[in-house]
């Protein structure tokens, strides 16, 4: 099978997000999940594919700021009209599979999406309230604390994260390692990025 290549380039899908997300939260969430994508892609061995793994994590929460009931239902539209086809479509929409669409994660790429996403954003909510408001330092044993006291980060979806983990037939810490490990790989840049766009 040829690689997964993207029909939007990394610029113009950056001006697609833009279109509908101003939020600086949900603009560094955008950017910490294709980090995570691209490091994943580069780590299974898909280092051919991490720019489509790296753009699927860029959009795939497109329609949440402004359509935040029709999540995963409204990005295929928007997705469209920006030039998307349908693999980057499927797997925008494969990370809302029985929460909000039926698009069940099929490809590898997709798989991780639904497993890490969640996961991202219950790391950063751990780390930003460290001394070193960093990923650097942080180690799986102080997220698995985290993880395990249901009211921190309650939004983080424990029972999705666990649903992508078996997916991907892994156990939870090594989703977790993996995952901090490539909130490392990004984390600088995204930081420099964010503070220029401020
Ligand atoms: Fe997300």
């Amino acid at each position: 099978m040829s690689a997964l290549q993207s029909s939007l380039s990394r610029d113009t899908a950056w001006e697609l997000l833009r279109q509908y997300n101003k939020d600086p939260f949900h603009l560094q969430h955008a950017l910490t999940v294709e980090g995570v994508m691209r490091w994943y892609a580069n780590d299974l061995g898909h280092g051919d594919e991490a720019e489509f793994w790296g753009i699927v994590g860029l959009l795939h929460d497109i329609d949440f700021e402004e359509y935040p009931d029709q999540h995963c239902i409204k990005a295929p539209e928007l997705l469209r009209s920006g030039g998307a086809d349908e693999a980057l479509i499927h797997g925008v929409c494969s990370h809302g599979y029985e929460l909000t669409v039926d698009v069940k994660p099929e490809h590898e790429m997709e798989k991780v999406l639904y497993a890490a996403d969640e996961l991202t954003g219950l790391i950063w909510a751990a780390a930003i309230i460290r001394p070193s408001k960093s990923v650097m330092d942080m180690e799986v044993k102080s997220v698995k604390k985290k993880y395990k006291a249901a009211n921190f980060a309650a939004g983080c979806s424990r029972e999705v994260i666990e649903k992508g983990a078996a997916m991907l037939g892994w156990e939870l810490d090594m989703l977790i390692e993996k995952t901090i490990l490539a909130m490392r790989s990004c984390e600088a840049d995204i930081n420099a990025f964010m503070e220029k766009l401020a």
